[in-house]
């Protein structure tokens, strides 16, 4: 055992120690038992047990260094935390081990990841100063590795681009490995290259997705993946100006259609936004044993500090993760859901009609049908979901900014509200419209013993669902 190892072994038996006493600590979702938690990294399910590694800065609640650390799972919401895998302590790594994904083969994972080197002296780390190695780690298990190389360097990509290219993400079709990753170009535009490699070692540059129009300056963590019938290309760009109700926050997560073989030269069609909230950021995705597209994103978003303060900093931890999510196409639309299994979470149900009052747990659901009628819920007295036929708008409002630690508000365009489920788990929101056709997801922090739920709604039917001991 090293020396980093032993440090944080100590951190961690200290921090087990008082998640009792946490305030808001969620009850099943992933969020890192101390220190910092961004991207969700190398998804897969291996052997049957779904591992979920993530970026992880395990000294401070405030970022640093990135790890990757490491959780498992057998139903995808009780979750384990299994160690911190994955160093920066390589010449190619030294200043992070950065995004990347996992490839299951030969009873192996083979996680790919992105080297972050700063080289010393004056640069900007933009155009200069920075190296971005694509490298392969092999494992067995998920908790040590057995092998760390390097694959690609600066020269291996296009010459036009700037020093930002990472994330990579790895599939294989047929015979052959394919992988999207990253970019932003010396015109500062945000691009994804694809390679493909029948090795997994060895890769070749194959062309690159990109919009005419502007589209922000860089694209992080891309990911694609064939769903329903389409070939969905999803990316986390940054320099996207914000346009009416769209583009709201300071960086998306948007998904488009390709149009044509995505390794032909498949063209980019319009981009819709994953989330209609404050907090989603970095998704990925990968396919379950028994054949689900699911996905996961950092329920958080990078350089926001400024504009809110997550209280749990003061516990000594930061960020979590999104409920794993089914994905789907349905009307033209991918569509966003939890996981079945969280049907399986609850113990406890109870039916109403019109409107809801009352205290709720710290964990727990609630799913409305109306008739397309306008509606109000207030969550823990300062978090108001409202939508008004008329209006044809769906809002996430703090009325406490207090409760939302400075998030304010958000709004998106919703033709007709049929159904909507809230799943609440403690200092997390997530609330998925029609049938997952729209979400809004944020962080939110009620006051001990202030989780409570008012519903306006004289014509909804609905259920509130609660796992009681
Ligand atoms: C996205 C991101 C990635 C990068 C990682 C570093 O949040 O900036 O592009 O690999 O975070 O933690």
């Amino acid at each position: 055992m090293n020396a980093l190892h032993q440090i944080w072994e100590q951190l961690i038996e200290e921090r087990l120690k008082r998640f009792q006493e946490e305030r808001w600590r969620p009850k099943l979702h992933i969020a890192p038992p101390a220190g910092w938690l961004n991207d969700p990294n190398g998804l897969c399910q291996y052997r049957g047990v779904y591992h979920a590694f993530y970026q992880f800065c395990p000294f401070s609640a405030e970022g640093g260094l990135k790890f990757w650390g490491h959780c498992t799972s057998r139903d995808l919401l009780h979750w384990t935390f299994e160690g911190v895998p994955l160093m920066p302590d390589q010449p190619e790594d030294c200043h992070g081990a950065y995004s990347g994904s996992a490839l299951v083969e030969n009873e192996k994972m083979y996680l790919y990841y992105t080297g972050n080197v700063k080289e010393t002296g004056e640069h900007d780390f933009i155009h200069t100063g920075r190296r971005a190695c694509t490298m392969l780690a092999v494992s067995k298990d998920g908790k040590s590795l057995e092998t760390k190389e390097v694959l690609m360097n600066h020269e291996d990509y296009p010459s036009d681009l700037t020093r930002h290219v990472r994330d990579p993400k790895v599939w294989k079709k047929k015979d052959t490995y394919y992988m999207v990753q990253g970019a932003r170009t010396m015109s500062d535009r945000g691009v994804v290259l694809l390679f493909s490699s029948g090795d997994k070692r060895h890769w070749r540059f194959l062309g690159r997705f990109e919009t005419e129009e502007d589209f922000g300056y860089m694209w992080e963590c891309p990911d694609l993946y064939e769903l329903d019938g389409q070939t969905v290309l999803s990316i986390s760009p940054q320099g996207v100006k914000a346009d009416g109700l769209k583009y709201a926050n300071l960086y998306q997560s948007v998904t488009c259609f390709l149009e044509g073989d995505f390794c032909m030269g498949a063209r980019v069609k319009e981009f819709r936004e994953l989330d209609g909230g404050f907090d989603f950021y970095a998704p990925q995705t990968f396919l379950s044993d028994d054949g689900r597209r699911i996905q996961i994103a950092w329920m958080g978003l990078p350089d926001v500090q400024e504009f809110y303060t997550n209280p749990t900093v003061e516990d000594g931890w930061q960020h979590m993760m999104t409920i794993p999510r089914e994905l789907s196409v349905k009307n033209g639309v991918l569509c966003q859901n939890p996981v079945r299994e969280l049907a399986c979470w609850w113990n406890r149900s109870r039916s109403f009609e019109g409107d809801f009052e009352g205290e709720t747990e710290s964990c727990c659901e609630f799913e409305l049908h109306t008739e397309g009628g306008s509606l109000e819920v207030l969550l823990a007295g300062g978090l108001k979901l409202r939508y008004h036929a008329e209006e044809k708008i769906f809002w996430m409002e703090f009325t406490d900014l207090v409760l939302g630690a400075g998030r304010t508000a958000r709004g998106r365009e919703v033709q007709e509200l049929k159904s909507l489920r809230i799943l609440i788990d403690v200092s997390g929101v997530e609330v998925f419209l029609n049938g997952g056709e729209d979400v809004f997801t944020t962080r939110f922090y009620p006051e001990e013993n202030a989780y409570t739920i008012q519903i306006k709604a004289p014509d909804c039917r609905g259920t509130y669902y609660f796992h009681s001991l």
